[in-house]
This record gives C-alpha cells, structure tokens and sequence, in this order.
C-alpha cells in the first residue's frame, strides 16, 4: 500500500484544478485518484459551452485512469474545489463528488478494491474531510450486479 497522504493528494488535485476549463461556472474542481502502487492520476473539469455535456474532474481523472489500464487500482481519490478567484479557489465548504461521480467511482470500486476512499477538501484550505464511498453510496447498483468483476 502507498504512503501518499490524503494532504498529497488534495496538493495534486489542487495542481489540477488549476487548469480547470470552467469558464461558464467560474468554479474549478480538480480530482486526484490514487493507485495502489502509490501512482497518481488527475483531472480536472471540462465545462462546455452546451453546459449539460460538461465533464467533472472525478470522472476526467478516472476516465484518465482507465485509459492507463489501471480502472481495477483504484484505492482512492482527493478532490477540491471552489469559485475562482485571484488569489485562488475560494470556499471554505469541502467538495464532495455528484451523484453521477459516485456511480462512476463505484464502477472502480466492484472492480476493483470494493470500496474507496473519498478526500474531500474545499477551496480555501481550511477543510479536508474522508468518507467512504460505500457512505456516499450505500446499496449502490454496479457491475456485480451483472456478474461483472
Ligand atoms: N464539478 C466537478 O467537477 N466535480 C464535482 O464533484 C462537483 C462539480 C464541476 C462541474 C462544473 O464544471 C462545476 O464544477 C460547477 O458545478
């Protein structure tokens, strides 16, 4: 197991969301996942000017980790958030990943390692809380559902 700390990963998130495309929202998100060999994958979100086909950073990040072929190594994932501003993200209320994220995560979860975990920090620094997924998602539908995994 790795020694990458969940500071490390909202660092590498927060790395990320700094190159947010996020020029209708104005609020930039980065997402860092974590592999069990210690390796870390990022993205960040990708509005689009049709509003609706905007991508999160949870899941370019995890889009991006299964373009690795790593989907089934995923341990965990750190994400930040806030409006944008000059002096960076502003907010001090902790991003937590949207619904559709979730059933995204969850996919790398029942492939993978069955649960991950789930670092949420907010804009200004000052909060960085951890959940479960299987708390941000109980009883979730997923590819074991169709005898994947
Ligand atoms: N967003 C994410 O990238 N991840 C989340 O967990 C919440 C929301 C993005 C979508 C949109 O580009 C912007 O944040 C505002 O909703």
């Amino acid at each position: 197991m790795s020694d990458v700390t969940p500071e490390a990963l909202i660092d590498a998130a927060r790395l990320a969301a700094s190159h947010a495309h996020a020029p209708y929202s104005r609020f930039a998100v980065g997402a860092a996942v974590l592999l069990a060999d210690g390796s870390v994958v990022t993205g960040t979100n990708f509005e689009n000017a049709s509003y609706g086909l905007s991508l999160c950073a949870e899941t370019v990040a995890l889009a991006t980790a299964n373009a690795q072929g790593r989907l089934r190594d995923v341990v965990a994932i750190g994400v930040v958030g806030g409006a944008i501003t000059d002096a960076g993200l502003a907010g001090d209320a902790p991003v937590r990943p949207c619904g559709r994220c979730r059933q995204i995560l969850n996919e790398a979860a029942q492939l993978g390692t069955g649960d991950l975990a789930i670092h949420c920090a907010s804009g200004d620094g000052t909060t960085l809380e951890t959940h479960r997924l299987s708390d941000l998602l109980p009883h979730a539908f997923g590819p074991a559902d169709l005898g994947i995994g």
